[in-house]
């Protein structure tokens, strides 16, 4: 009984590791979730009903303009006038992990979003998606 109740004191070191523990939980909070952005198994076979002929094209490019270029840049490369602000820039749409996804996957990353990138859920419709995807495909051709 008397050993249980006797009071250990923690060692200054054992202290100071706690409390530097204590710091990190705190701080690794703050770090923001950078897993790759990946669109749900259910996205991947959405077929693009808009045919990526001339029409569609220039009107994605009105809304490219409009609502990408300031971020993702005038080639698609991810160097907008407004990338550098960002927590994260984007990356160039001419790379493989993008031209590997279907129209599908990257309709719904154009709806969702995920930040910085805003949802276009309120700003555009399901057909001026489509039409800036047609766009932005003729950055990797
Ligand atoms: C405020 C800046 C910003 C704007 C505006 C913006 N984006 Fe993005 N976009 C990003 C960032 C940053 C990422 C990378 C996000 C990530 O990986 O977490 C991204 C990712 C993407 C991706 C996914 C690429 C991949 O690697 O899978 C697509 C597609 C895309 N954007 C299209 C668009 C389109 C189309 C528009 C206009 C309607 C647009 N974005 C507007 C910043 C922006």
């Amino acid at each position: 009984m008397k050993n249980i109740l006797k009071y250990k004191p923690l060692t200054k070191s054992a202290f100071i590791s706690v409390i530097f523990f204590a710091v990190c939980l705190v701080l690794a909070s703050f770090i923001p979730q950078q897993s790759e952005w990946k669109a749900p198994e259910s996205a991947k076979n959405i077929k693009n009903p808009i045919p990526a002929n001339a029409a569609s094209i220039a009107a994605g490019k009105a809304i490219y303009i409009k609502e990408c270029l300031e971020c993702h840049g005038k080639k698609g490369l991810g160097n907008g006038p407004n990338s550098a602000t960002l927590d994260k820039s984007p990356e160039s749409f001419n790379t493989l992990k993008v031209k590997n996804q279907t129209d599908g996957e990257l309709f719904w990353k154009i709806k969702e979003g995920r930040k910085p990138m805003p949802s276009t859920k309120k700003s555009l419709t399901d057909e001026q998606r489509w039409q800036v995807l047609n766009y932005i495909r003729t950055f990797s051709k």
